[in-house]
């Protein structure tokens, strides 16, 4: 999902934004400072640049493996930045740039016509305001220098192109006299919810006892509330899907192999499960799988497939990651000990352990083949399961 925030200069997007991604579990990016980048280094082809790794755009910007987002926020340079944005050039390749970095991310989008121009169909749009004076003091705070704000901003509203305005369907938030934890708290407020089904229902009920009976514990956390992940588990017991329900504050889809239907029947629809048909491409699960994620929905996909009940976790099925390499959504790797070997007499002893890895996006795989980032995301539950 994109969010998406605009604003003019000192209206509290970068602070807000960087917040509310942090709250979420998104990622974040400032376009302010691929346009600061640009101004700074007009020969590159930020394009290239960022296929290659060679630029990383998120949360700071990396050039070469150095940080300079510090020396981009010098004044010299936004007000040149503010110049070369005028540029119909440097503005679609600044907008290339921010689609290809965020497709089939969770991400916060800052600038000027996030939502307007780069992202339209955002999940959600804000645009942030504040009164000129309360802007020009936070603008000089942050540069530790006097800042003509009036000048800068008049020349984003009134340019041709893209013009810095709010968006027809923008939430308006004017924050002069708000802290930065209020309007954060305001944005996460307006962010769009699932709808209440039985899976949720059933999480309410049954996740507690649940919790209580496996003594769950959650080693490792990431916050999955809002936006598409795909959940990638590992796989010893029948047990661990329920215990990953117990502890998601969300329905889930889960996708199972379709000898699943002749034995479950009806109840798995009633558990957003999707089937699939194993070692063939299914092209109408994938279509359906694709469908849930545009949906910004959580997918869960066993990559091993089937169970290794003695904890020593199997072959990655090819296609697991499919939906990370076509760049349709982030994957959470999750790692599930303690419900290994489970027969009757050992079903009440159990302390089980839950770790969500820190996400991978389409992204930071561009240019793997599948094979690797499957051997890659293996390498890592494998750590996280032995050192659990
Ligand atoms: O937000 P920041 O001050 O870092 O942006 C620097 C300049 O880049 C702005 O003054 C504006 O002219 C330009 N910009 C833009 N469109 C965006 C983001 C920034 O034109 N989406």
């Amino acid at each position: 999902m994109i969010i998406a925030i605009d604003g003019l200069a000192g209206s509290g997007k970068t602070t807000a934004g960087k917040g509310l991604a942090k709250a979420i579990g998104f990622r974040f990016i400032s376009s302010g400072q691929l346009y600061r980048f640009k101004a700074l280094e007009p020969d590159v082809d930020l394009l290239e640049a960022v296929k290659e790794h060679k630029l990383k755009i998120e949360w700071d910007i990396e050039w070469e493996g150095k940080d300079i987002s510090a020396e981009l926020q010098r004044e010299e340079i936004g007000s040149r930045a503010s110049e070369i944005a005028l540029l119909r050039d440097v503005r679609d390749e600044v907008n290339n740039v921010l689609r290809f970095v965020a497709e089939g991310g969770n991400y916060v989008i800052e600038g000027r016509d996030i939502g307007t121009v780069v992202f339209p169909e955002a999940g959600v749009k804000f645009f942030l305001t504040a009164e000129e004076g309360v802007r020009a003091r936070r603008r000089a705070e942050q540069v530790g220098e006097e800042v003509n704000i009036a000048e800068r901003d008049e020349r984003d509203k009134k340019r041709e192109i893209a013009p810095a305005k709010a968006a027809e369907d923008a939430i308006i938030i004017d924050n002069s006299y708000q802290s930065v934890e209020e309007t954060i708290k305001e944005m996460e407020g307006r962010l769009p919810k699932d709808e209440f089904d039985f899976q949720r229902f059933l999480q309410y009920v049954l996740g507690p006892p649940v919790r209580g009976l496996f003594r769950i514990e959650v080693v490792k956390s990431h916050p999955l509330k809002h936006g598409r992940w795909i959940l990638t588990p590992n796989h010893t017991s029948a047990w661990d899907g329920v215990c990953l329900a117990a502890v998601l504050q969300r329905s889930a889809y889960y996708v199972a192999k379709v000898e699943l239907r002749r034995i479950l029947g009806p109840l798995l629809s009633i558990l957003n499960a999707v089937t699939i048909v194993r070692d063939t491409p299914d092209l109408k699960a994938i279509k359906a799988i694709r469908a849930l994620l545009t949906k910004e929905k959580i997918v869960v996909i066993y990559p091993e497939s089937k169970i290794f009940t003695d904890g020593i976790m199997g072959p990655f099925k090819e296609g697991a990651f499919y939906f990370l390499r076509k760049r349709m959504a982030p994957v959470v790797p999750v790692v599930i000990k303690g419900l290994e070997r489970i027969t009757v007499n050992t079903f009440f002893t159990r302390h089980v352990r839950i770790a969500f890895l820190d996400p991978i996006y389409p992204i930071d795989v561009f240019g793997l083949r599948e094979n690797d980032i499957s051997d890659k995301v293996k390498r890592l539950m494998v750590n996280a399961y032995e050192s659990m």
